[in-house]
């Protein structure tokens, strides 16, 4: 059967990012740059590239920011129109998504991923939808979530999909954890998932990375979900209940993520980016061999 398109994608961006001040005191955490892009700007582009045409924010306080970074800067327009400088102007262009392809909506209280999620419902309505956690970057010419929709082409239409990756047994405990079932063409059927479990509980050491194709019926589940892990109301829960009458798939994805949502991640996140650019790449390389033989 053929699926229906991913056309909208929900991205919870209300955290308050206390792990980044005093940076995040006045600006959102999704605006920090990785090299001169801010995060938000990167999982959006990576939506737009897996063929996204609706990008929904559920924001909080202190996010409108977020709202003018995906709209038209009309005097910074004109001032880049009197310098002359086409392709600036012309890359900014590039990286709005089109009018009326974005929606904001507030959630109010910070009950959690599952209710940040929740939020979205009417926005989304029937259809399919993916979520993408800005925190994580995935370096990959193509992104994670083109991967994830082309992976799930096979699957039957009510397919429930999530990236996963490996990551040491000590880490397990920070991330949602699959169970592994039988391969399933590019991607492998799920048999459980915990959020947060302890090494001697997980079911592998395959961590849920951030994004995911859900079916609109988890919305009546998270709607019921008690609280989880961490005293917050988990996406991972409710993909749980979803799991008893859908099926659910884990793909294995190709490039490499960064938790952004860390210091150490998203540091090396810069690092990364910035040796893969051809303008920045070749001297940073140069700077880094010099700092490091110095040590
Ligand atoms: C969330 C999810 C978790 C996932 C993680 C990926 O946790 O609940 O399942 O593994 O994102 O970054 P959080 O990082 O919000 O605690």
């Amino acid at each position: 059967m053929t699926r229906p398109r991913i056309r909208k994608a929900i991205f919870p961006v209300a955290g308050l990012g206390t792990r980044f001040l005093p940076a995040t005191k006045a600006m959102p955490k999704e605006m920090l740059p990785v090299v001169d892009r801010p995060l938000i700007q990167h999982v959006v582009d990576e939506a737009r590239q897996a063929g996204i045409e609706h990008c929904i924010f559920v924001t909080g306080r202190n996010k409108s920011v977020i709202e003018d970074h995906f709209d038209r800067q009309f005097e910074l327009e004109v001032t880049l129109v009197e310098r002359g400088k086409k392709a600036d102007l012309a890359s900014l262009s590039q990286d709005l998504p089109e009018a009326g392809g974005t929606s904001f909506t507030r959630q109010q209280s910070p009950l959690g991923l599952g209710h940040a999620v929740w939020c979205a419902r009417e926005l989304v309505g029937g259809e399919p939808f993916a979520v993408i956690l800005p925190d994580v970057l995935v370096q990959h010419p193509r992104g994670c979530l083109a991967q994830m929709i082309d992976a799930s082409s096979d699957l039957d239409a009510k397919a429930n999909v999530i990236a996963v990756e490996e990551v040491p047994m000590e880490r397990v405990h920070m991330y949602g954890v699959v169970g592994v079932g039988k391969p399933v063409g590019k991607a492998f059927a799920i048999t459980q998932m915990v959020e947060k479990p302890k090494a001697a509980d997980a079911p592998s050491n395959l961590s849920i990375t951030g994004r995911y194709i859900l079916q609109p019926e988890i919305f009546d589940l998270l709607g019921k979900q008690a609280a989880g892990a961490g005293g917050e109301i988990q996406l991972t829960d409710a993909m749980v209940a979803l799991a008893k009458t859908q099926p659910f798939y884990g793909l294995k994805f190709e490039g490499r993520s960064y938790d952004c949502g860390s210091k150490i991640g998203f540091l090396t996140a810069n690092v990364a980016y910035g040796l893969e650019r051809p303008d920045l790449g070749p001297e940073l390389r140069a700077e880094l061999t010099r700092m490091l033989a110095a040590k």
